[in-house]
Order: C-alpha cells, then sequence, then structure tokens
C-alpha cells in the first residue's frame, strides 16, 4: 500500500457514527473489513473517532472498543477531532437536533434518514454539508446518477418502486400469501421500519419520492401535498384479478412534470404486465426516469436491508470525506433550484381506473352502476362479475377508460350509498405505456 502512494498526500478524517441499528451495524462492519480497500481506492483513511448507541449492549455485541463507543449523541457531536457524523437513527427527533447542531459545528454530514430529509428538508439541505444517497433505494446510486449522470436532462417522469417492504408483500400477496405472513416475513429479514405502517401506507416512499422530486425537478414538496395510498386494502384476489387483465400492482412513486407543474402521487398502481417494472419482485427496488436528453433510463437493486444501505452511506462517508479535506461548503449533494412548479391536485387526475364493488349478486345491479358512471362521463372498457351467490354479495371489477378522478369519485360516493352495495368499493390507479 505505501508504494501506491509515493508521493501523494494521504489525508485521514474522523467520523463518528450516531445509531447502531440495521444500517450502524452493515456500516461499522464494512468500514472495519474494507479499511484497506477504502484507503486505495480514495486516498483517504476514514477513523472511526466514536460510535453511540443508547443500547450499551451493542459496544459487546460488535465488539466495539470501550474508548471509543458512548451513549450520548452530544459526544460525538461535540468531539473537534470528528469531521463528518453519520446519523443512522432514523426518525425526525434527535435526529434533526443532531444534524442541525452538527451544522453549526462546521461538520458534514452522511444520513439515510428520507424522513427528515422530506419534512425539514429545505431547512436542511439550504446547506449544502449533508450527503444522502441511502435515503432512496439505498444501494442503488440513483440519486448520484440524477445530479451527476443526468445533469444534462430535464427530467419529464419518474416512476419507481421504492419501499421493498411493500413490493415483497405484493409479490407474496400475488403468490397466494396472506398480507400478515407477508409483513412478518419482511420483518423477520430486516427490510420494514421500525413502525411498518410507514411502508405499508406509502408513507416511506412519499419520503423519498419528496427527496427524488427536490434532485429531478429541483423543486421541495412536503410529504403533506404528495397524494399518497398504501396496500393496506388489497386483498391477494385483486392481484388475481389484475393478473387475469393482463396487469399486476405495484405501489409506486409517481412524479411527471409538465410545463409548469408536477404530478406527485403514491398509491397502488396497476401496470402492465410488459411493463419494465412489473417484473421487479420481493424487496428489489427499481426507478424508471425520462429525461429529455438521454429518453428513459431504469436502475434497480436493492432497496433495503443492512449491507446495500450501508454500501451507499459508505460511499457518502467517502464522498462527504473528499469535500471535508478540501472544505467545500457546497457539495455535490445540494441542486439549485430555479424552478417554482405548482402541484397538480388529485382531483385533476385523467387516468384509466380499476373498481373492485362488492355488490349482491341480483338483476339489474349492473345497469345501475354503469348508469351512474355513464351519467358521469365515465366510460367503461371491461367488466366482469367474479363468481356466483344466490345470498349474498360478490365482486364485480371494471376497468375504465381515461376518466377524471374527481367524477370517478363522486361517481363511487353515489355507488356506494346503493341499497345492494355491500361494502366500500376500492379504487386503483392504471398506468399505462
Ligand atoms: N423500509 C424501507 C423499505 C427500507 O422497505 O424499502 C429502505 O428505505
Amino acid at each position: 500500500m505505501q508504494n501506491q502512494f509515493e508521493g501523494k498526500e494521504l489525508k485521514k478524517v474522523g467520523i463518528g457514527i450516531i445509531g447502531l441499528g440495521t444500517v450502524g451495524e452493515g456500516v461499522w462492519g464494512i468500514l472495519n473489513r474494507k479499511k484497506e480497500e477504502l484507503l486505495l481506492r480514495s486516498g483517504i483513511e476514514i477513523e472511526i473517532i466514536k460510535v453511540c448507541d443508547i443500547n450499551r449492549k451493542k459496544k459487546n455485541s460488535l465488539k466495539i472498543p470501550s474508548q471509543i463507543f458512548t451513549d450520548l449523541w452530544e459526544e460525538v457531536v461535540e468531539d473537534k477531532r470528528i469531521g463528518i457524523i453519520v446519523e443512522l437513527i432514523g426518525g425526525l427527533h434527535p435526529a434533526k437536533e443532531i444534524i442541525l447542531s452538527a451544522i453549526k459545528k462546521d461538520k458534514y454530514i452522511v444520513t439515510a434518514n428520507k424522513a427528515l430529509l422530506s419534512e425539514y428538508g429545505n431547512e436542511i439541505w439550504s446547506e449544502g454539508r449533508i450527503f444522502f444517497e441511502a435515503s432512496v433505494m439505498s444501494g442503488v446510486p440513483v440519486l448520484k446518477s440524477i445530479k451527476e449522470g443526468l445533469i444534462a436532462n430535464r427530467i419529464e417522469k419518474i416512476l419507481g418502486i421504492i419501499n421493498g417492504t411493500a413490493n415483497y408483500i405484493l409479490t407474496k400477496m400475488e403468490e397466494g400469501k396472506t398480507y400478515e405472513t407477508a409483513l412478518k416475513e419482511a420483518q423477520r429479514k430486516g427490510f420494514a421500519e421500525a413502525d411498518p405502517a410507514l411502508d405499508v401506507e406509502g408513507t416511506d416512499s412519499a419520503h423519498k419520492l419528496s427527496v427524488l422530486s427536490y434532485l429531478s425537478f429541483g423543486s421541495w414538496v412536503s410529504p403533506k401535498d404528495i397524494l399518497v395510498e398504501g396496500i393496506t386494502s388489497l386483498t391477494p384476489e385483486d392481484l388475481r384479478y389484475a393478473k387475469e387483465l393482463g396487469y399486476t400492482i405495484k405501489l409506486l412513486a409517481i412524479g411527471k412534470r409538465d410545463k409548469n407543474s408536477i404530478e406527485l402521487r403514491v398509491h397502488p398502481t396497476l401496470l402492465p404486465l410488459s411493463h419494465p417494472l412489473s417484473n421487479v419482485k420481493e424487496e428489489f427496488n427499481a426507478l424508471l426516469i425520462k429525461g429529455d436528453e438521454v429518453g428513459e433510463i431504469t436502475f434497480g437493486g436493492k432497496g433495503a436491508g443492512s449491507y446495500p444501505t450501508a454500501s451507499a452511506i459508505v460511499s457518502d462517508i467517502i464522498e462527504s470525506a473528499k469535500s471535508f479535506v478540501k472544505r467545500e461548503k457546497f457539495s455535490r449533494s445540494i441542486s439549485a433550484s430555479p424552478y417554482s412548479l405548482k402541484v397538480v391536485s388529485p382531483s385533476e387526475l385523467v387516468l384509466p381506473y380499476y373498481l373492485r364493488f362488492n355488490a349482491l349478486d341480483e338483476p339489474g345491479v349492473l345497469s345501475s352502476i354503469s348508469g351512474i358512471l355513464g351519467k358521469k362521463g365515465i366510460s367503461i372498457e371491461q367488466v366482469s362479475q367474479k363468481g356466483r351467490k344466490k345470498k349474498g354479495a360478490v365482486p364485480i371489477v371494471m376497468m375504465t377508460h381515461e376518466a377524471k378522478e374527481k367524477s370517478i369519485k363522486e361517481a363511487i360516493k353515489e355507488i356506494d350509498k346503493l341499497p345492494f352495495i355491500k361494502k366500500k368499493t376500492l379504487l386503483l390507479r392504471v398506468e399505462n405505456f
């Protein structure tokens, strides 16, 4: 190794890691196992000065030397030998306090905290000393690609499967497993958030979409302004019905840019089986980006788990260390934001829809439903009743042609009041290409 660096200046940068959960353990593991390789590749020696977790047992389980272990994050942020703080505790607090106090002390930050970035993006990003590749699609370097590789493009569309847990559950439901069994499996495998409601209700995807929107469209949008629906109302039957119609169902994060407006939404979506994202299974993530120069390109890989996420964190540690040694105030993690784009309201959407009614098996039911839809200007593409029952309700599945979301919602409200409708109607949006 000596020879490799003959005549070159070797730099040493001190870091502090806060949080030793699934991701923190992976980072600790890679930095120790690959210390020499990282030094050879980057010319920078990363020295772990302090490691912090509120669970003191981690010190023994990860064989961390006592002199570098602490359970107080303040000790890490105060340490003058540390140039880079790696925040891996997740959640909003005290992660926000850690990051803001580290910024005040002129330290650089590496984080995977998509919730924090999406909630407080405006406040935190303006500092430009924050690196967050791991926050979206973990190990797949999609953010660096958008910032650097695609810099010549005006991005027109992003379409992503960006939550591994939800994709894992949908894949397993397609194979016939129940939602509950699939969720337990995803939790056991370490993909799910500490609170899995964030995964299955679409919030985690919305956090990531807000980060993607900032980099792709130059516009920070609060997650409150993103249309978000999760996968909890879906049944394995919906996946089966969709397949019969030539579609699969994926929890998609969608961003589309028109001249002066953007559409940002997360919801379970029917995708044609031939679509490039339809074959993305289990915890795998994929993102399709359409740039005006490059056309459509797709990124894919593991978007959750200890080592895939740690892979991106370590990459950011090295990149931030390079900025740190040069004391660059504005790192390449920042994106200029010259645009002011209006977010399209969900009621203005115009899409094809999948509707699943639950209705008594009686004469006249279909004509009443289609009558209401027709009155609202909604045209039906196909319809099928699933099974027969003398007494009791059966599912009726319908695909519409493109229709206004406002009209569809009004029609469903009316339909759900009909006496033969026994459950709330399920509405899913369809993405054609
Ligand atoms: N819970 C997230 C997922 C982890 O399932 O994708 C990675 O952000």
